[in-house]
């Protein structure tokens, strides 16, 4: 029988009894209205004490994955490949599925794209985005593509906390990522967070819903939050900006769209700067209603579970992403075209060239370091690495886009020198 039937339990196969695995588990044992229960928890070690009846547990895939009763698979481990083996052989037995594995939707979003036309299945991933803020859906259902101007958003709760827990109590980087890794907000692999591919790969979902743009996460210009100085920091006050890792998706005038995940200096009025520890935000630019902001948990267990919990109630009304902006639109593409306003910082020992800015505004030295600000084109992101050595940060500024136009700045200079 459909699982649209409110008479027919939710059988759930769950992959993973971690952080939101257990919370899942906890949070359904007092849920009474949606009719549904953990049949089975594939795990991958046996021999760790958990908070749940033992004869609940198995190691055996198969087991949640070819039991007929079993209804819905809920998929919340952190290893990607099996979790692309699970998902994909659920989704082509037909049984509905939720995931909140970012990385590997990210990763295989075009596959899985194609396996849920083919199979008909209902494949949902609130959870995958911005942990408790329902960002996916209100982008695929609210926001026709004309009122999508742009996102821009802190879409990793692991990266804000520890920029936090730095500026607030005057941590250390490292004691403030084991922090992050004791409440359970960071990845197995804390790189994913702290190089900005956890932010990539969620911003990679958010392009689809948004925009019908999708693409190779890897493709995605991006850095983390590794390589910001003292002196960034200290530049950071001086101004009265904080520093965020921000992820941007934004129509340009000529409908392309221009995407990356950089830190970011952040003004005082700016709705991300008290966005604060493990929260997320999410600004998206209306064209008719000026900006909208999204606020809430980005990361935990019961803000993950919460939105699993959602997703596991929408597939008793059928809802399915329609993927609408990709099908129904004429989606989007990305661009390299287009100029930003940045701040790059350097040991002085190393050299920035001075060529890969269209405009410098501002340059200081001291003995041991250097900044410049400017504006640069986007193109000089990619495939090269100035900026990415160690010892080099970049910064976007606040209102890091900039409409420069390099004719208009060449005959400024022109009238300068004459008058
Ligand atoms: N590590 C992720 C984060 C978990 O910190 O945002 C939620 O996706």
């Amino acid at each position: 029988m459909s699982i649209r039937n409110q008479q027919t339990k939710l059988n759930i196969g769950l992959f993973g009894f971690g952080v939101v695995g257990e919370s899942l588990y906890k949070v359904l044992l007092n849920n009474a209205s949606l009719n549904a229960q953990i049949k089975k928890v594939c795990i991958k070690h046996p021999g760790k004490k958990r908070n749940a009846p033992q004869e609940l547990f198995t190691t055996d895939a198969d087991a949640l994955l070819q039991d007929e009763s079993i209804n819905v698979i809920v998929e919340l481990i952190d290893d990607a490949d099996a979790a692309y083996t699970i998902v994909t052989t659920a989704l082509k037995s037909k049984k509905a599925v939720v995931s909140a594995n970012k990385r590997m939707i990210a990763e295989h979003l075009a596959e899985l794209l194609d396996l849920q036309q083919q199979y008909n299945s209902q494949f949902l991933y609130e959870s995958a985005c911005c942990a408790s803020i329902p960002v996916i859906r209100n982008l695929e259902e609210y926001y026709d593509n004309d009122l999508l101007q742009g996102i821009s958003g802190i879409v990793n709760g692991s990266t804000n906390y520890i920029l936090t827990r730095i500026s607030e109590d005057n941590l250390t980087f490292n004691d403030a990522l084991a922090l992050a890794q004791q409440e359970g907000f960071a990845e197995s692999d804390p790189a994913l967070d702290i190089e900005g591919i956890d932010a990539v790969n969620k911003l990679t979902i958010l392009l689809t819903h948004a925009y019908g743009v999708v693409t190779d996460p890897q493709l995605i210009v991006h850095a983390g939050i590794t390589r910001i100085d003292e002196q960034d920091a200290t530049y950071a006050k001086e101004k009265g900006y904080g520093i965020k890792l921000v992820a941007h998706a934004k129509k340009l005038d000529d409908g392309n769209i221009a995407a990356f995940v950089l830190p970011q200096f952040l003004n005082k009025n700016s709705q991300l700067y008290n966005v604060k520890n493990e929260y997320n935000g999410v600004i998206i630019e209306s064209g008719l209603a000026d900006n909208q902001f999204f606020y809430g948990k980005g990361a935990g267990g019961f803000p993950t579970a919460s939105a699993v919990l959602s997703d596991l109630s929408a597939l008793r009304y059928d809802y399915r992403y329609e993927y609408k902006k990709l099908r129904y639109q004429q989606p989007s593409e990305l661009t390299n075209d287009f100029y930003l306003r940045v701040y790059v910082s350097f040991d002085a020992l190393l050299q920035v060239p001075h060529s890969i800015f269209e405009r410098i505004d501002e340059w200081s030295s001291n003995n041991k370091r250097c900044s410049v600000t400017g504006v640069i084109h986007f193109s000089r992101l990619l495939n090269s690495d100035w900026w990415k050595k160690k010892g080099t940060s970049l910064i976007l500024l606040p209102d890091a886009f900039t409409t420069y136009e390099p004719q208009r700045e060449k005959i400024a200079d022109l009238e300068l020198a004459l008058a």
